[in-house]
């Protein structure tokens, strides 16, 4: 029996590769193409580790390579254990592998256990009748008392989360796309069948797994409506609209799913393998639940990705995270479905230095930072042509969608920036030319790239950003957010408020290890912080580069 009283509370394991990690986020489909069809592909990926590794990323997330139709780009699954014939075999992938660890990178794959594809064999079973084997892996219900859907439950990507099957006289249940059927989880041989995947694909190497929106496993077992909110949170432009009119009491982060984390979290830890979940839950308590010696290693913590640039909204909103959850938080700066930070804060130059000034102060927080594709080359999103659309948000809904963050990776100059021989996918983007690409960035020492390595390596090299020194929270007001961890290191982001640079007042002898902006400097205790910048500072003489 331990401390908690629990007796069987699993002691939970870290692996160490992953505490002070640096983690980078993969859309595979737009990372580089080996064969011209215009794809990204597991071999094209494969060639491009170095330069992952390069970088000073530690482990590399790749969005779903299993099969799939692609109606919402790999994330409806139609074979847990296979490779999607566009990007490869499972060969290929064991190369990846083999490569990403040869170079001292870690590997998680995208897991979605929310939901399959409508192609999946297990859905096209449950339709073949109510008697079906697997009839039960998925949630039907009969039709409300007018024939319509059973309750007011909306999809993420628009319209009823039900979708009436009349061969058999029921509706199935789907958070996203009807072409997304969502996993019965109360029933256990759902449970049985996704400890076996995750079991196979820890056997074949891969060093852990992104849960795909974890939250979202388990129903309300009574299928109440959910109440309609009286004031819908602004709306972004996003999937939001209908889906935001909604209090999600009886859909999403139900008691219950916490129980599947800790199956899994036996079978992950017997592998030194890491559980990182897409937990969409924008609160702290909340979101601690998830994150246990027992359950997740790690969570996303969303809020990161939504903050303005505004320092006082980056300390209030970063800071109940930390307090709540230390270092088991993942950072995200950008990723396939939010816009790159660098658009977000203002986009072209300004954004660019913005982001790689918040990516340092993400750095300096408990827990691991993720960076996006092309967030190291300073990319905001892509600039398409009308009538391109490839994300079902943009299809179903009209709205901008995820497409301008998922463009391919622009790599040299030439034709599509080096992604592929062919034509590309997505477009890369009128915005985008030659001196955006990773060649043209690469041994320039003012280059975002060559920034961006230094930061990761800086990181690196300082304990206290690294391992368990307590974090504070330095400057309560004004337009510079600071943190120290420890007595050994400070990290200062100026946001600016139109004021031009920001002194601030530090030990003697205090020393300057990384600036994002060349003008920063420190004097005799006296740094000079210019807007749009981040600093990170030893304290003492030890720490001192
Ligand atoms: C997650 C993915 C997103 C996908 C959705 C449905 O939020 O990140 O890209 O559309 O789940 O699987």
């Amino acid at each position: 029996m331990d401390s908690t009283g629990r007796g069987d509370e699993h002691s939970g394991h870290r692996p160490g590769w992953w505490l002070g990690a640096v983690g980078y986020e993969v859309y595979v489909r737009s990372f580089a193409d080996s064969d011209g069809d215009g794809i990204g592909d597991l071999p094209g990926l494969r060639a491009r580790l170095p330069h992952l590794a390069d970088l000073g990323v530690d482990v590399v997330w790749l969005t779903p390579v299993t099969p799939s139709p692609q109606r919402d780009h790999g994330y409806d699954v139609a074979d847990y254990l296979g490779v999607e014939p566009d990007y490869g075999t499972l060969d290929d992938l064991r190369g990846v592998l083999d490569d990403a660890h040869a170079l001292g990178l870690k590997v998680l794959m995208d897991l979605v256990p929310n939901h399959t594809s409508d192609l999946h064999p297990w859905f096209l079973d449950a339709c073949s009748g109510r008697d079906a084997a697997h009839r039960d892996f998925y949630v039907w219900r009969e039709p409300g008392p007018d024939g319509g859907p059973p309750n007011n439950w909306v999809s993420h990507f628009g319209g009823p989360a039900w979708t009436f099957h009349a061969a058999t006289g029921q509706y199935y249940m789907h958070l996203f796309l009807p072409e997304q059927p969502d996993l019965n989880w109360a029933e256990p041989r759902v449970w049985a069948a996704f400890e076996d995947i995750l079991t196979a694909w820890f056997e074949r190497g891969v060093d852990g797994v992104r849960i795909d929106v974890a939250h979202s496993l388990v129903e309300d077992p009574h299928f109440r409506d959910n109440p309609l909110l009286d004031q819908p949170p602004s709306q972004d432009g996003g999937t939001g609209s209908v889906f935001d009119r909604f209090a999600h009491i009886h859909d999403l982060d139900q008691p219950g799913v916490v129980d599947i984390y800790r199956r899994w979290r036996r079978i992950a830890d017997a592998h030194d393998a890491v559980l990182l979940g897409e937990v969409y839950v924008l609160d702290p308590g909340k979101l601690r639940r998830y994150v246990t010696d027992d359950a997740l290693h790690s969570a996303f913590a969303f809020d990161a990705i939504k903050v303005a640039w505004d320092a006082q909204e980056i300390r209030s909103t970063l800071a109940p995270y930390v307090a709540a959850c230390d270092d088991r938080l993942s950072w995200p700066l950008s990723s396939h479905d939010d816009p790159h930070a660098a658009e977000r804060f203002g986009g072209g130059e300004v954004g660019a230095r913005r982001a790689l000034a918040y990516l340092t102060l993400l750095c300096a927080l408990p827990g691991v930072p993720f960076l996006f594709q092309g967030d190291e080359l300073g990319l905001d999103d892509a600039v398409l042509p009308e009538g391109v659309a490839e994300d079902p948000i943009t299809l179903r809904l009209g709205v901008r969608g995820r497409d301008p963050q998922r463009s391919p990776m622009p790599w040299e100059p030439g034709p599509a920036l080096g992604f592929t021989l062919g034509t590309p996918w997505l477009p890369v983007g009128s915005n985008r030319g030659p001196a955006d690409t990773a060649a043209a960035q690469q041994g320039d020492p003012g280059s975002h790239l060559e920034r961006t390595r230094e930061l990761l390596a800086t990181r690196g090299r300082l304990p206290a950003l690294t391992g368990h020194a307590p974090l504070e929270w330095v400057v309560d007001e004004g337009p510079v957010v600071a943190v120290t961890r420890g007595d050994e290191v400070l990290v200062a982001l100026h946001v600016g408020d139109g004021e031009g640079d920001a002194q601030l007042v530090l030990p003697e002898e205090a020393r300057l290890c990384y600036a994002t902006d060349p003008r920063a400097f420190l004097v005799d205790g006296e740094l000079t912080l210019p807007e749009d910048a981040a600093v990170i500072v030893a304290l003492d003489e030890e720490t001192a580069p």
